[in-house]
């Protein structure tokens, strides 16, 4: 990602806060809702992957219990962070995450929100921003 987008997306985000479509609670920053979003698909999403939804601040990643997905905005001033590897960094202020959003090293003071995703007879991923779940959740395939 250039990081003209990575620009383009902290205005967005930044004039999405002053609609009031996010806020930020006394755990940080909340991402804005981006209604349902596609992820593609089961097959391509080996066990122990993590990626970024192309052109969206979501990611989605696959471990032992199933799949997940999850913000990439920054839950300490609203940055899209980056998956690298098997973590997740801020550049913005250099906080880290693990492959499920916890906190690693800070700034960051909470960590990031996992959404519910659903998969389809085919296979085919849909995460749904609307819809916030615990960490733990994940959707057997
Ligand atoms: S916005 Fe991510 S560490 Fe500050």
């Amino acid at each position: 990602m250039t990081g003209l987008t990575t620009c383009r997306r902290r205005l967005l985000q930044m004039a999405a806060l002053s609609l009031g479509a996010a806020h930020c609670g006394p755990s940080g920053v909340q991402p804005a809702s981006l209604g349902d979003v596609p992820a593609g698909t089961v097959a391509s999403l080996s066990i122990g992957s993590l990626r970024s939804v192309g052109g969206e601040p979501l990611a989605i990643g696959r471990d032992s219990g199933g799949v997940y997905a999850m913000t990439l905005t920054c839950t300490h001033a609203g940055c899209e962070v980056n998956v690298i590897g098997q973590g997740i960094v801020c550049p913005c202020h250099g906080s880290r995450f693990d492959a499920n959003g916890n906190v690693v090293s800070g700034p960051a003071p909470s960590p990031l929100d996992h959404f519910a995703v659903s998969a389809d007879g085919s296979g085919n991923l849909t995460i749904h921003t609307g819809t916030v779940v615990d960490s733990g959740f994940r959707l057997k395939v």
